[in-house]
């Protein structure tokens, strides 16, 4: 089966280097990026073009959410198997004659990062039961954790991911703000960080929260308060509300 990237951004890249080390031939990235596109090809040695489209079996869409209806209207051909990696697109977003279908990785990429691909979750779904197999049998080849999938459950599974993942992150910049500002090292977190992660592979979340919110520590709440101002402050006031609602305080 000949397969094609489009995009040469995050998930393109980790895409066509997970494929190359799982052996999985990849015939051509393609996009528009020409920079981009050449560092990849020349990484891992995959033909590329920002012209011409090679003719494939299958054409992997790795662009962003906003460009995938305007990307995919330009693949002309019909014979072919088309699936996006977005999280909150359906299939339908795909504009073509060709057979549709979504190939998500639930994992958060970053050019520069390596990955162990073995432990990404896929997420497949296809208008057709073949398609999904085809999808199923190369995403296998990448990792063991391969499951079936639909726009339904795709769009939650996105947004526990955003709640997962970026609202983390972001709150450990919102967190380095603070601490860079009183000259702290951010390091100094790095071992706390690490545990909150971990621990939750043994308990559940609501059994791991600590923090001043869930002791109903008001003396701590207010010196806290009164050391913040802007952003800071309101997600210091929007969190510690939502712990207190989940455990009723
Ligand atoms: N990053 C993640 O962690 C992650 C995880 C799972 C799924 N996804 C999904 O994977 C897809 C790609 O995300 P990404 O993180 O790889 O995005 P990205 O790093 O921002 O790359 C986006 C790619 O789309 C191309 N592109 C954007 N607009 C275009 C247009 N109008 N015409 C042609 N190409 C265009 C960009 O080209 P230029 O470089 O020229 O702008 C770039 O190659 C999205 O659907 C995203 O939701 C992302």
């Amino acid at each position: 089966m000949d397969i094609v990237i489009i995009g040469s951004g995050n998930v393109a890249y980790h895409l066509a280097k997970s494929c190359s080390r799982s052996h999985v031939k990849i015939a051509q990235i393609f996009g528009r990026n020409d920079a981009e596109l050449s560092k990849i090809s020349k990484e891992l040695g995959i033909p590329y073009s920002t012209e011409t489209l090679a003719d494939a079996d299958c054409y992997l869409l790795a662009v962003s959410d906003h460009a995938v209806a305007e990307v995919s209207s330009r693949i002309t051909k019909e014979d072919c198997l088309v699936a996006h990696t977005s999280g909150s697109l359906p299939v339908e977003e795909l504009k073509g004659a060709y057979r549709k279908a979504s190939f998500y990785p639930l994992q958060t990429f970053s050019r520069n990062r390596e990955q162990d691909y073995s432990k990404i979750p896929f997420f497949i779904e296809a208008e057709y039961e073949n398609d999904a197999e085809i999808l199923k049998t190369l995403a296998g080849k990448i990792s063991p954790h391969v499951f079936d999938s639909n726009f339904e459950k795709r769009k939650y599974i996105h947004i526990t991911a955003v709640f997962a993942c970026n609202f983390v992150n972001h709150l450990f910049a919102r967190a380095q703000e603070i601490s860079d500002a009183q000259d702290i090292p951010f390091s100094y977190f790095e071992p706390l960080i690490a545990e909150t992660v971990n621990k939750i592979r043994e308990l559940p979340p609501k059994d791991a929260q600590t923090g001043p919110a869930v002791r109903a520590d008001h003396r701590v709440l207010e010196l806290h308060e009164a050391l913040l101002g802007g952003e800071h402050l309101a997600i210091y006031k929007t969190m510690n509300q939502s712990i207190k609602k989940m455990y009723d305080l």
